[in-house]
């Protein structure tokens, strides 16, 4: 039993969506959030970047207490897990593409992957890939673009709007009925999405997958919160709007650190 709380981070406020099914699943967790805006995105910066920015999220997380950590970020699970693995001794819960549910669902043997160049160049996501697509038409589309929109608080502009049609384009071209979101700022466009795709794709996303792994870490390990306390703390070293926008939440919820 442990009331210690479950550390995220991301590089901005797409992982607050992984955050929404952690606390849906296990809401008398405490849970400690940290967005890396100042650094984001990551999607284009390289492996070493991405590794340096993990290994500070986790020593702030682990700083604060953290008794498990989500890696909210495929971009940086893909290029930095097995490093944070290897460097500490506490249980981490990653985020990948959700290519296996995609390869079994689909029927028209058509997938779209919608993630950064971070990821879709990553040899995990490589790996991955190749198991599970084998004889299946596979559209990689690299999002370029919409973090930085989402992280300055464009989720429904103009420009956001022209970037997904463009996207998804060659994937409704190829006749796809799956889109795999492969980052997890991108769950935020889903309604965006779901206007734009033809009804038959169905939008996969891991954020319940992760929320349930982590609970069975947390049964696995006995370390569940099970006193009456518990607290919900978001810090950013970027835009508190941001975040209070995309989640409708008062500044005064969210923490500045330089
Ligand atoms: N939310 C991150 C992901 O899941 C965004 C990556 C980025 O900062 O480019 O990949």
């Amino acid at each position: 039993m442990s009331s210690k709380p479950i550390g995220i981070f991301d590089s901005g406020a797409g992982g607050l969506s992984i955050w929404k099914e952690i606390n849906k699943l296990m809401p008398h967790e405490s849970t400690i959030y940290f967005s890396d805006s100042k650094y984001s995105p990551y999607g284009r910066k390289g492996q070493e970047y991405i590794i340096e920015r993990s290994i500070k999220n986790t020593e702030f997380l682990i700083s604060e207490g953290a008794k498990v950590i989500i890696v909210a970020c495929n971009t940086a699970t893909t290029n930095a897990i097995q490093v944070l693995r290897s460097k500490y001794d506490l249980p981490f819960v990653g985020i990948e593409p959700a290519i296996k549910p995609a390869a079994l669902t689909s029927t028209t043997n058509a997938i779209g992957i919608l993630a950064t160049e971070g990821t879709l160049s990553s040899s995990l996501f490589h790996e991955t890939s190749q198991r599970y697509t084998k004889n299946k038409v596979v559209i990689e589309q690299q999002g370029d673009g919409i973090v930085e929109l989402i992280e300055s608080g464009k989720i429904k502009s103009q420009e956001m709007k022209k970037l997904l049609k463009i996207y998804l384009a060659p994937m409704i071209k190829n006749n796809i009925d799956c889109l795999v979101l492969g980052c997890t700022h991108y769950s935020f466009l889903i309604p965006i999405l779901k206007k734009y795709l033809p009804k038959r794709v169905k939008i996969i996303d891991s954020g319940y997958a992760v929320a349930k792994q982590t609970k069975k870490i947390l049964e696995n390990l006995n370390i569940i919160n099970t006193s009456d306390n518990s607290f919900k703390k978001f810090y950013t070293n970027g835009s508190i709007v941001t975040i209070t926008d995309l989640m409708g939440w008062k500044e005064s919820k969210i923490i500045k650190t330089p």
